[in-house]
Parts: C-alpha cells; sequence; structure tokens
C-alpha cells in the first residue's frame, strides 16, 4: 500500500499540528467549562472519587459524567490514581480561584458563553450586522472577576488610593455592568462611598441586586454631568464599548475632584509582537469584538485620551489587560 500524500503531510507538519491544537483547544474549553457549570471539577477539588462515586454524588447523568471524566483526565485537567479522580491543587487555583492571579476559569467560561452567538458570525460578514453585548452579561461577569481581583491587588500595593479608600472617599464607577466591582470595593472598604453608572438597563438592573445598596444609575459615560465630586473613577473593560471615548473621559476628568485619581483597566491591542503566545487572546478576540461591534485600543490612542492628565501610568497586569491610570 502506497500513501501518496505522506511526504507533503510531513512538509506541512508543523503547520498540520498548528490547526490540530485549535480543534483540541476547542474541547479543552468546553470541558473546562462544563465542569465548571456543573460542579463537578469543584467536587474532585474537595474529594478524591470514583467516577461512580462522581456520579452518584453529583446526581447527574451517568453517560455525560463518564463522557466528561474520560476527556477531563485526557485533557490534563483531572488526575487519577487507582481509580479515583481528583482535581491537584494547581489545577484547582488555575481553574477555580477567583483570587488567584493566574485564575484562568473564568476566561475560558467567557470563551465558551460568547460562542453560542458566534452563529451570528455570518450576518456580520455579510451585512456587517453587529450584536448588542447586553445578551452577553453572563459571560462578562465570567472574565471581569479576574479584572476586578486584579484592580483590588493593584489598589492595596498603592498607599495613596488604599489609605485614602480606607478612610473613606468617593469612587465612581463608570459602566460599572452587573456591580461586581462595586460590591467586592463595598465589602473591601465600607468607609468609602460608591456609585455605578451603566447604560444597559439589563446590566443595572442585575448590578443593584449584586451590589445593594448602592446607587447605580443608567447612563452612559458620554452624558455624565458630575463635577468635581469623586476621588477616584474607575472604568473596568468599558471604555472600548463608548462611541465617544474622548467625551466620556472629559466627563470623568470633570467629575473628579483636583488631584483625584482616574483608573482604567483595559485589554489593549500589541503594538509590536502580536504573535507572541501572551498577545494571542487579544488578537483572536478581536473578532469576538467585531461581532459586538468594538475594537480594542491601542497604548497610543489611550494615552491621546488623556492628555489632559498628569501622571500617566501603565501597568501590565497580564494577557494584554493594563491597568492605567492618572491625576486630574
Ligand atoms: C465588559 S463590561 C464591564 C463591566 C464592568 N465594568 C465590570 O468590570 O464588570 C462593559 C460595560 O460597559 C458598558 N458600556 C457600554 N457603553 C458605555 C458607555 N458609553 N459608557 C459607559 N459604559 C458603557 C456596558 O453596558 C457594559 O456593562
Amino acid at each position: 500500500m502506497t500513501y501518496p500524500n505522506l511526504p507533503r503531510l510531513k512538509a506541512c507538519s508543523a503547520d498540520f499540528s498548528r490547526l490540530w491544537g485549535y480543534s483540541v483547544g476547542f474541547y479543552g474549553v468546553w470541558l473546562v467549562h462544563v465542569g465548571r457549570q456543573t460542579g463537578l471539577l469543584e467536587r474532585l477539588a474537595c474529594d478524591q472519587l470514583s467516577v461512580s462515586q462522581l456520579i452518584s454524588a453529583s446526581k447527574l447523568h451517568p453517560f455525560a459524567v463518564r463522557a466528561w471524566s474520560s476527556g477531563a483526565i485526557c485533557y490534563g485537567l483531572v488526575s487519577e490514581k487507582k481509580g479515583r479522580l481528583c482535581v491537584k491543587p494547581g489545577m484547582k487555583a488555575l481553574l477555580l480561584d477567583k483570587k488567584n492571579p493566574h485564575y484562568l476559569g473564568g476566561q475560558l467560561s467567557y470563551l465558551a458563553l460568547r460562542s453560542l452567538k458566534y452563529g451570528d458570525f455570518e450576518g456580520l460578514f455579510r451585512s456587517g450586522k453587529t450584536r448588542e453585548m447586553s445578551s452577553t452579561l453572563s459571560a462578562i461577569e465570567q472574565a471581569t472577576d479576574w479584572d476586578h481581583y486584579a484592580f483590588l491587588t493593584s489598589v492595596r500595593y498603592n498607599k495613596k488610593i488604599h489609605n485614602l479608600l480606607l478612610s473613606g472617599c468617593r469612587l465612581l464607577d463608570v459602566g460599572c455592568g452587573t456591580g461586581g466591582l462595586l460590591a467586592k470595593m463595598q465589602h473591601e472598604y465600607p468607609r468609602s462611598n460608591f456609585t455605578g453608572v451603566d447604560p444597559s438597563a439589563k446590566a443595572v438592573a442585575r448590578a443593584r441586586k449584586i451590589a445593594k445598596p448602592i446607587k447605580i444609575t443608567k447612563e452612559a459615560g458620554e452624558s455624565m454631568a458630575f463635577e468635581s465630586e469623586f476621588d477616584i473613577l474607575y472604568l473596568g473593560e468599558s471604555l472600548y464599548a463608548a462611541h465617544d471615548k474622548q467625551k466620556v473621559i472629559s466627563n470623568c476628568r470633570r467629575a473628579l475632584k483636583s488631584g483625584g485619581t482616574i483608573a482604567i483597566v483595559e485589554g489593549l491591542l500589541p503594538e509590536s509582537n502580536p504573535d507572541r503566545n501572551e498577545n494571542k487572546l487579544i488578537m483572536g478576540m478581536q473578532l469576538d469584538f467585531a461581532l459586538q461591534g468594538y475594537k480594542f485600543m491601542t497604548r497610543k490612542q489611550m494615552v491621546r485620551l488623556l492628555s489632559k492628565f498628569a501622571r500617566v501610568r501603565f501597568r501590565d497586569l497580564g494577557g494584554s489587560v493594563y491597568l492605567v491610570t492618572a491625576t486630574k
């Protein structure tokens, strides 16, 4: 028997294995998300169980649990020893511990949840039709938990801001989404006073429950009329979504007291080496953002937007996400 295609296949093997890896990665995303959503990963992080014990403890369908378990073992999410499965501490930290700086579970769940909308790509490519992101609130919540903890950690290392928040100051969250950061800040800094605005009615309704009793108003950054009221302004992955970014930033500046700080957490496109591993996620995610009608900014664009502020600083939080701070 001859294999006429084999020499060509060998010549293309680097490309072949790259593409094969993308297929495998797709299922890796879903194995993680399903494991998180069903609680199977959490259960195996607490106890070492056989597959039968896992089925009876979880009360989930045996057929599905068996399929997930064998995939999760093969993909290294779950370890197997003498017929018992467990999630090792290192993997638990990456997949389940929201406060871990290397937490990736939320990002993987975001990818799985967002991909449910990818059927709409046809409309984007045929007629440029984009989709409101309000339909993906649960996906966003999964991804932004990491931002919130990264911001809280950065704040703890910034004496000026940390002490201000400890002693009691006023913070406005512009584009607060479902209020996850506000709830965490209120818990951490009970003496401070927090306010949120977001133009999405759905997000505001949810934020009012999650971040109760913080005052949250349905409003866009472009139409805010606050004047010299706040010590800190926070914009967590909301600036990219604003149609008139310059207007949002000048309204933010007006809302700040003199000497106040603006803190922006935002994914920024790399200006060099886009094919580096750490930059690849944002490069691919451009397609997801295009579907929602958005574009990531670059560092240069951010500097231009903040030209009326002093002391503009960039802190690389990892994965192309930056904390940008500046002073009025
Ligand atoms: C990715 S979500 C981030 C939510 C929140 N900051 C967080 O960290 O959880 C982006 C948010 O920006 C809001 N947004 C969109 N356009 C905006 C605008 N013009 N001004 C303020 N917020 C806006 C959206 O409604 C959405 O809730």
